[in-house]
């Protein structure tokens, strides 16, 4: 936490500073470390990415090649890998020390072929590659502005290719509603952290985590999808779901709490046709109600 000037003033380069500097962190690395995956489900991510690589996959002539941008400890990449095993999967984040916990459960995976890449993702994204899916699994949040982000990425997909974005969340996330959810859910050492920090808030109103604001306030994903089909890419799936805790997604969506969302984009129009099947095969496979928007 800092003192700070209001998000608006900060620039692209202090938010990149603010997230070296959280992940690089004993604290934030503790926890990824001794993070047990079983805890929540993610099956939204075994469902979504098993649905666009079938899609995908008469549209190639070699191996799916994918990178997990701000890919972390590895979920995005792994879960991609169960997908798809013969995938040639590159994950990249610039943080070594969660590279490190990505590596270590890679060999526990038996994932000896990720490719781990340290940098940022703009100085990644400027390098001479190609992908066929590019994925962003909670890490658009991490951006100033995610549309400048997602157009940079797409400079990275062969002409088959798309992006993924997954477990980002919406407006949503500043409600009432899903404040008093995310307290219901909460261990006890959470529940701690949450009061401990509304106190701090009370009392000094322009204190935040600058790496993390957006994960705080939410992303307006309707006017994010606009944004993106100005610059020409077209959202095949836009996704809202109640993320979380497996007995509390099933809860949310009768309070409307649709509080994260995914999206998965092309460059042209060549999916159009299969659109009607993947959101079925989405929606057919999801363990709890999504919403999608059109
Ligand atoms: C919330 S974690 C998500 C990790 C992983 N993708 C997942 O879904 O579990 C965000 C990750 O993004 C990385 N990160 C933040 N900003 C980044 C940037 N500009 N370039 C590359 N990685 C970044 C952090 O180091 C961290 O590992």
């Amino acid at each position: 936490m800092k003192e700070a000037k209001a998000w608006e003033y900060y620039s692209e380069e202090e938010i990149l500073e603010a997230n070296k500097l959280k992940y690089e962190s004993d604290a934030i690395v503790k926890f990824y470390e001794d993070f047990e995956e079983p805890k929540y489900t993610y099956r939204e991510y075994d469902v979504v990415f098993s649905a666009v690589v079938e899609m995908l996959k008469p549209h190639l002539s070699g191996p799916l090649r994918a990178v997990d941008m701000c890919g972390g400890a590895g979920k995005g990449a792994f879960t991609l890998k169960k997908c798809c095993p013969e995938a040639e999967v590159t994950l990249v984040d610039l943080s070594e020390k969660m590279l490190n916990i990505a590596r270590k459960r890679a060999v526990k995976e038996g994932f000896t072929d990720i490719e781990m890449v340290l940098s940022d993702a703009y100085s990644f994204l400027a390098e001479d590659r190609e992908y066929d899916v590019v994925i962003f699994s909670s890490a658009i949040h991490h951006f100033k502005d995610p549309v400048n982000l997602l157009k940079t990425a797409s400079k990275m997909l062969s002409p088959q290719g798309v992006i993924i974005t997954i477990a980002d969340p919406n407006r949503l996330k500043s409600t009432r509603r899903f404040k008093f959810f995310e307290f219901l859910a909460a261990d006890r050492n959470y529940k701690k952290m949450i009061l401990s920090n509304l106190f701090k808030a009370k009392e000094k109103p322009d204190v935040f985590d600058v790496a993390e604001y957006q994960a705080y306030y939410g992303i307006e994903d309707e006017l994010l999808c606009k944004e993106l089909r100005k610059i020409g890419l077209r959202p095949l799936i836009h996704l809202r779901y109640p993320a979380g805790e497996s007995c509390f997604t099933r809860i949310m969506p009768y309070v409307g709490l649709f509080w994260a969302f995914s999206l998965v984009l092309a460059k042209d129009d060549r999916y159009a046709k299969e659109v009607p099947r993947l959101r079925t095969r989405i929606k057919e496979n999801m363990p709890f109600a999504i919403s999608f928007v059109d």
